[in-house]
């Protein structure tokens, strides 16, 4: 199974390069499954219905999120009607929405999505390794899924290395999202797990984590906001990853960073291009 993944879309020029890429990337890598994460889709914070309609238009199986998942009110209200959209699993019981779900992809396979969030320099939500294996447990791969994917929405590198083994054999992939900036740490572990410790954002690099970079240098110069961030406006880098499973086990079989458009350097998944 081919599947696609991108980072934190932030504002319009990170939203609208994704959709704009995403048809052309699904035929050219002959996708079977793609997610993004949508937690900054919306002005940088949170998503609304339209987006969340648009990016599952332009051809994203599922949308992620992160801590920015209420910034936009609504959400807490539509989550319900979309099984696509995901929120962090590990939220305290009673909160809306759902942190994984079973999804069919193109070739008919049946791939898991659990969407996680870390407790490092973060809100102390419920433990996310167990929360993650308790889903592992109840759907494992080979057992009730072709594939399973984990974006672990984290801050500290150290808690994204200790998950991606912790679920090293487990799952087929995991990767790290929240810090917008990608890693060059992609690699399959000694399990078959996928792993990278940030995918980056899809935004514009010419900034602070996809805002504008005013804003952010003053308040570390001075500590009083004098502005509210803004998403930076400049052509956007497409940032992600491409993984490939085996149909039989689910563990990974090719990973590679997807890097498209704007600053950064050009990344794309040759294996797939040269057959
Ligand atoms: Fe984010
Ligand atoms: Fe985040």
């Amino acid at each position: 199974m081919r599947l696609l993944f991108l980072g934190d879309l932030v504002g319009r020029t990170g939203r609208m390069a994704a959709i704009e890429m995403l048809p052309r990337l699904r035929e050219r890598y002959r996708l079977d499954f793609v997610i993004v994460n949508g937690e900054n889709a919306a002005g940088g914070f949170g998503i609304t219905e339209q987006i969340l309609e648009e990016l599952l238009d332009a051809g994203a199986d599922v949308v992620t999120t992160g801590n920015h998942v209420w910034d936009q009110r609504e959400a807490l209200v539509f989550i319900e009607r979309y099984d696509q959209l995901l929120r962090p699993l590990n939220f305290p019981p009673g909160t809306p929405g759902k942190g994984c779900g079973l999804f069919k992809a193109r070739n008919g396979q049946e791939v898991l999505v659990i969407n996680a969030m870390g407790r490092v320099f973060m809100n102390d939500l419920d433990c996310p390794f167990r929360a993650v294996d308790s889903e592992l447990e109840a759907c494992g791969l080979a057992r009730g899924a072709d594939a399973i994917f984990l974006d672990f929405h984290a801050e500290a590198t150290s808690e994204k290395e200790a998950m991606g083994h912790f679920i090293d054999g487990r799952a087929s992939c995991m990767v790290g999202t929240h810090t917008h900036v990608p890693t060059a740490d992609h690699q399959i572990l000694d399990g078959g797990t996928a792993y990278i410790s940030d995918a980056g954002m899809c935004g514009d690099y010419n900034s602070v984590l996809g805002m504008e970079k005013e804003e952010p240098i003053s308040r570390f110069l001075s500590r009083i906001p004098s502005s509210r961030f803004g998403p930076a406006r400049g052509e956007a880098t497409v940032c992600g990853v491409a993984l490939e499973t085996d149909d039989a086990t689910g563990l990974a079989r090719r990973f590679a960073p997807v890097r498209l458009g704007g600053r950064l350097a050009r990344a794309e998944p040759e294996f797939w291009l040269s057959e």
